[in-house]
């Protein structure tokens, strides 16, 4: 908070909603926006606005991994479809839904600013997997599986 004015708490609502998000398991509750609100002296409609905008916040439980996949026309273009059925295939799971053993949930989301390196995917909000293919994403989420961090990148 000490680098925002303080007569300008509204501008921390994006970092602040990303820190209760980080420390609740990856999703916002109810309570978690409330309490950011009263930090932030705000309406807590205000915050709700935020955190249902960006497609970053998660408002309900998703899986260790959230895999949001980059539809936009470069990644749409270069096989994102590809990499959705993939991944529903191998997870058994519909957007939004979360996989049996806990570790997958996917979303599709516009350009996520890897378009050179398209399809892509975000993990988490800080991992990229990029120039992916329907082969290497089920690979990616085999390591996953076992425990292991695949490389990152391109
Ligand atoms: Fe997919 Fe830009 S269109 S990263």
């Amino acid at each position: 908070m000490s680098r925002y004015p303080t007569n300008y708490k509204h501008s921390a609502a994006i970092p602040v909603l990303m820190i209760a998000q980080k420390q609740n398991n990856n999703f916002l509750t109810l309570a978690a926006m409330n309490k950011v609100a009263k930090v932030l002296e705000m309406a807590p409609m205000q915050v709700y606005e935020v955190a249902s905008f960006y497609t970053m916040f998660n408002r309900t439980l998703v899986g260790k991994y959230h895999l949001q996949v980059c539809g936009t026309t470069p990644c749409m273009l270069r096989g994102a479809r590809d990499i959705i059925k993939a991944i529903k295939e191998h997870a058994h799971i519909e957007e939004g839904e979360t996989s049996e053993d806990g570790l997958f949930t996917w979303n599709e989301v516009e350009c996520l600013g890897a378009c050179v390196n398209a399809p892509m995917i975000q993990v988490n909000n800080e991992e990229f997997y990029e120039d992916l293919t329907p082969e290497s994403m089920v690979a990616i989420m085999d390591l996953w599986k076992k425990g292991e961090e695949p490389q990152v990148g391109p």
